[in-house]
């Protein structure tokens, strides 16, 4: 499939990129540019070559939220009839982890899909927010769940309420985001964190994946035996024999991925 509106490559060795790509309107994502995140997203996901994705926009914008022009002209029943804004920007049936590689303006929607991946890189211009009050309306990609769990409540309230907006710096303070680095160093980061993933056995990353997302949907008792089942589904696998013998052997791991 080729793409109006993301440009995908694959900037290192088992490393899928998909970079959105409607710099005028500063990456407001409307569904065409979804619909192509999705799929993209999901051809890398299923190519058996990558060990993880980077999500990224440039460097003005990682996307200014939701299309407000496209939604302007929609009624509830439009909204309700289509593809769920929080089904259409989540990315749970993705196995492989994604980095949200954030420049600029994470704002709306945009705050939403790096909040939906799985680590965040920011690069030291970032600004993530949820201004959709100013519009009279509520996050609906899921922030009000997903910038809560990250954030505590009392900021993520005052992020919602107030549209006060979380510079790089205060986004690494309060645990939104894994690193920031200076803008002409923010991608090289997110790379070698997903070559560092790509490089493991697919198997133990993606149940290792599957096993903390739970912790987000089941009570502690659940999870750890979520884990527990995770943990012995791994013992299974050839991986396990292979790192177990490699570091006995005191040599590198060559993963199956079986
Ligand atoms: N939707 C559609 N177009 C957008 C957009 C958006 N979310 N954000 C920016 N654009 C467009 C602007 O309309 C403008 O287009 P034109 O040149 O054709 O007028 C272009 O991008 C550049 O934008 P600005 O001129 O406004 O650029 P700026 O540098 O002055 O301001 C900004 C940047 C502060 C990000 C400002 O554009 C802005 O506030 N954008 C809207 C942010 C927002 O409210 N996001 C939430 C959307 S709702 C949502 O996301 C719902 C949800 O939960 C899924």
């Amino acid at each position: 499939m080729s793409y109006e509106h993301i440009l995908v490559d694959r900037p290192a060795d088992g490393v899928g990129r998909v970079q959105l790509n409607r710099p005028k309107a500063l990456n407001a994502l409307n569904s065409p540019l979804m619909d192509e995140v999705n799929d993209a997203m999901l051809a890398f996901n299923s190519d058996a070559s990558i060990g993880a994705m980077i999500l990224t926009g440039n460097e003005k914008a990682f996307a200014a939220g939701a299309d407000i022009k496209e939604m302007d002209g929609k009624t509830q029943i439009d909204m309700l009839m289509t593809v769920s804004l929080v089904d259409r920007f989540d990315f749970k049936q993705l196995t492989k982890p994604v980095i949200a590689a954030v420049s600029g303006y994470a704002l709306g929607g945009g705050c939403e899909i790096a909040l939906a991946c799985d680590m965040i890189v920011a690069s030291e211009t970032a600004v993530f927010g949820q201004p959709e009050i100013n519009l009279g309306i509520i996050p609906g990609a899921g922030g009000t769940q997903r910038l809560t769990r990250a954030v505590g409540k009392a900021l993520a309230m005052e992020i919602m309420l107030t549209d006060r907006r979380l510079g790089a710096e205060e986004a690494l303070h309060y645990g939104l985001v894994n690193h920031v680095a200076r803008l002409d160093e923010y991608m090289d980061v997110a790379i070698s964190i997903a070559r560092k993933v790509a490089r493991r056995s697919q198997i133990a990353i993606r149940l290792t994946k599957e096993a903390v997302n739970k912790s987000y949907e089941m009570t502690l008792e659940e999870g750890l035996a979520y884990e527990r089942r995770n943990f012995l589904l791994a013992f299974g696998s050839e991986d396990k024999v292979e790192g177990m013998r490699a570091f006995i052997e005191k040599r590198r791991a060559e993963w199956k991925n079986r």
